[in-house]
C-alpha cells in the first residue's frame, strides 16, 4: 500500500491506542483546538533523550510545576535546576536545558517553529529539532529514533545493517509521514516501537501495520533490523 495507506492506518490506531503521556495533547483534545505547548514538549523531548517514558514521567510534573513557562526556567538559578535535574543523569542536557531557556527569555519568548532555527539552540540536535517541529509546530519532519529505525526497518524489510541504513529509513519515513498529521504520526510511530513493535517477541497481531509489513512475511520479524557487527 502507498504511504497515504500506511500513515492513516497508524493513526486510527493511535487515535484509540495512544500513550496517555503528561506532555501530550491527546488526538480528541487537538480536534478540540488544544495546542501542543513548545515549552512543555521541548521539556519533555530533552529529558526523553537519554532516558526512559517511565522515569522521566514524575520530573516532567516537577519541572512544569516549579517552571510553568520557559520565561520562570530562564529566571531560575543554575544551581535550582541541576538540583532539580539529579537522578535523570546526563547532566549537560540540564546545563543546555537551562542555556536554551536563557537564550529564548533573552530573545521574543518564543521557540523557533522550524526545525533549522531550533537545531541552533543549545542541546538541541536533529533528532530533538524535528520531534519539536512536528509536534509543537505541525511541520512535516522525519523524527527518527530508535524506535522508528526499528518499525521501518521491518515494514520494509531493510537488509542495509544500522547505521548505514539511516538514510534509506529516513527516506521511507519522509515518504511514509501525514502531512496534516506529523506530530500525531511522530508520536504513533514512537508508541508502536515502544508497545508492538518491540526488540523481542513483537505482538505483531495487534500491529496495525501487519497487512503493510515485509517483515512478517519473513516469519521472523526480530531479524530486523540488521546491525553492523561492533
Ligand atoms: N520518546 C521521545 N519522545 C517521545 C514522545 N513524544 N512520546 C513517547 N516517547 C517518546
Amino acid at each position: 500500500d502507498s504511504g497515504t495507506d500506511i500513515a492513516a492506518r497508524l493513526l486510527g490506531w493511535y487515535d484509540a491506542h495512544h500513550r496517555d503521556l503528561p506532555w501530550r495533547v491527546s488526538p480528541r483534545d487537538q480536534a478540540r483546538g488544544v495546542e501542543p505547548d513548545p515549552y512543555r514538549v521541548w521539556l519533555s523531548e530533552v529529558m526523553l533523550q537519554q532516558t526512559t517514558v517511565e522515569a522521566v514521567k514524575a520530573y516532567f510534573q516537577a519541572f512544569l510545576e516549579r517552571w510553568p513557562t520557559v520565561e520562570a526556567l530562564g529566571a531560575a538559578s543554575s544551581d535550582d535546576v541541576m538540583k532539580a535535574w539529579a537522578g535523570l543523569g546526563y547532566y549537560s542536557r540540564a546545563r543546555n536545558l537551562k542555556a536554551c531557556a536563557d537564550q529564548i527569555t533573552s530573545q521574543d519568548g518564543r521557540f523557533p517553529d522550524t526545525e533549522a532555527g531550533l537545531r541552533a539552540l543549545p542541546g538541541i540536535g536533529a533528532y530533538t529539532a524535528a520531534a519539536i517541529a512536528a509536534i509543537a509546530f505541525k511541520r512535516p519532519a522525519a523524527v527518527v529514533d530508535g524506535n522508528v529505525e526499528r518499525v521501518v526497518s521491518r515494514l520494509f524489510s531493510i537488509e542495509t545493517p544500522l547505521p548505514l541504513a539511516k538514510p534509506e529509513i529516513r527516506a521511507h519515513v519522509e515518504k511514509m509521514l501525514s502531512q496534516e498529521r506529523p506530530g500525531d504520526f511522530a508520536q504513533a510511530m514512537m508508541d508502536l516501537g515502544a508497545t508492538i513493535c518491540t526488540p523481542r517477541r513483537p505482538r505483531c497481531m495487534l500491529c496495525p501495520l501487519r497487512q503493510d509489513c515485509s517483515a512478517i512475511l519473513s516469519g521472523d520479524p526480530e531479524f530486523y533490523p540488521v546491525k553492523l557487527a561492533k
